[in-house]
């Protein structure tokens, strides 16, 4: 059993004091912390190997070619892709979503095509569908949930299939709910009829362990900084044949074999995808926080995150006037994030009372307006736990949310 205390020693800002109490960060859902050996990745980098990378024919470039390049190679093996070349770096998850929607999918989607994505889904998920369905005179459909069990209503997928629908774009597990959905499942039925998958995995990535031949998703995408990263680096992962088939977006540097003045012919994949100098200390920190994840075991992270959903639920169930959003009950198919309504107080009241216990939690919509809709709230409390996480921070969580009800008298 992982020991969070142990690694807790790691993340230096885990032992800040805020409001002269020991920092509790629940808000991993947002943004993690990170580790001592990322932050020294990306300084050894800049201290004694920075060079531009895949340009210079020099011994720095080298180094900084090869180091780029075996973080690539990291993020490959992390998620089990069949190979480097369909890892393309991006800033985050929102960019290589929206990559997705500029390329393939422009060029593969016509006037009267479908899209399909959930009610469940981040923004991020929905948004770039909607600015391409407008564009293209496409149809965007959503796959309803069932609000008060937090999942998605799967009944109601067949009746979305046909052979209009070109994408599917499902969250692997949502940062609202917390629900890992049925991707198997999901990604079976949609090729069935043609159509390509495309998992939001920004809130798997960090959490459990990813198989993208297993699931057998077209596309996968998630952000460098959730899963102890730095911010600007995130991945997409895409099938080889489908990378190949697929223009470019961006033109310049890098991303092209040979120009002249009135054409260019492109470099192979990831690269024809990557224009520009790319943000190769982020993908160094990357690597070293998947060096991280991997030492711990993306299982043995899944099981602490398991440990407390058996034991918070249980708890949170039992405060009077509290509505768990998503799935109420002790599950396997759910993750750490706990989001709630609170009779009586809006979610911005709560949050100071956890703020002034040194508790970082987040209020508000989640970017997950859609889903807050179907349930009928117009915000959230939100706590999200990582592996650094200890019981005794679920207990001031806990204690947190008594205070508030005897504050304000509920
Ligand atoms: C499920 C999900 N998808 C996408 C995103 C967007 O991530 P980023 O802001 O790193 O692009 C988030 C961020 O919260 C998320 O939780």
């Amino acid at each position: 059993m992982l020991d969070p205390k142990k690694y807790q020693k790691d993340f230096p800002i885990l032992a800040r004091r805020i409001n002269g109490k020991k920092l509790v960060y629940l808000d991993n859902a947002a943004t993690s912390q990170k580790p001592l050996t990322v932050v020294r990745a990306m300084e050894d980098f800049l201290l004694k190997h920075n060079a531009n990378v895949h340009r210079g024919i020099y011994a720095l470039s080298e180094e900084a070619t090869a180091l780029y390049e075996n973080a690539r190679k990291s993020a490959a093996k992390f998620i089990n892709a069949g190979s480097e070349s369909e890892i393309i770096f991006t800033r985050n998850a929102t960019e290589s979503i929206n990559l997705v929607a500029l390329t393939w999918a422009r060029q593969n989607l016509k006037a009267g095509d479908e899209i399909l994505t959930t009610e469940m889904e981040h923004h991020s998920n929905i948004v770039p569908w909607q600015i391409l369905a407008k564009e293209r005179g496409l149809e965007l459909k959503f796959l309803p949930t069932l609000p008060e069990k937090g999942i998605l209503d799967l009944n109601k997928l067949p009746n979305l299939l046909s052979s209009k629908l070109k994408l599917v774009c499902v969250g692997h597990m949502s940062n609202l709910l917390g629900t890992v959905n049925p991707l198997v499942e999901i990604i079976g039925q949609a090729h069935q009829v043609g159509a390509k998958v495309l998992v939001d995995g920004c809130q798997a990535a960090p959490h459990l362990p990813v198989d993208v031949q297993k699931l057998n998703a077209d596309f996968y995408a998630f952000s460098g900084h959730k899963m102890l990263g730095p911010t600007g680096i995130g991945v997409l992962w895409a099938k080889q044949e489908i990378l190949e088939a697929t223009e470019p977006i961006l033109g310049g540097g890098d991303m092209i074999k040979n120009v002249t003045q009135t054409e260019a012919t492109w470099n192979a994949v990831p690269w024809k995808f990557e224009a520009g100098t790319p943000n190769v200390v982020g993908a160094i920190g990357l690597a070293a926080a998947i060096d991280y994840l991997n030492d711990l075991g993306m299982k043995n992270i899944w099981q602490h995150e398991q440990k407390l959903v058996e034991y918070v639920i249980p708890k949170l169930k039992a405060i009077a006037g509290l509505n768990i959003f998503g799935i109420s009950e002790v599950s396997k198919n759910r993750g750490a994030i706990f989001s709630f309504w609170l009779d009586g107080l809006h979610p911005h009241d709560l949050a100071s009372i956890f703020d002034e216990a040194g508790i970082a939690i987040r209020a508000g919509h989640m970017c997950a307006q859609p889903m807050l809709s179907a349930l009928g709230k117009p915000a959230a409390t939100r706590a999200s736990f990582y592996f650094y996480n200890t019981l005794a921070e679920a207990d001031a969580f806990l204690d947190a949310i008594e205070k508030a009800k005897k504050v304000f008298k509920l």
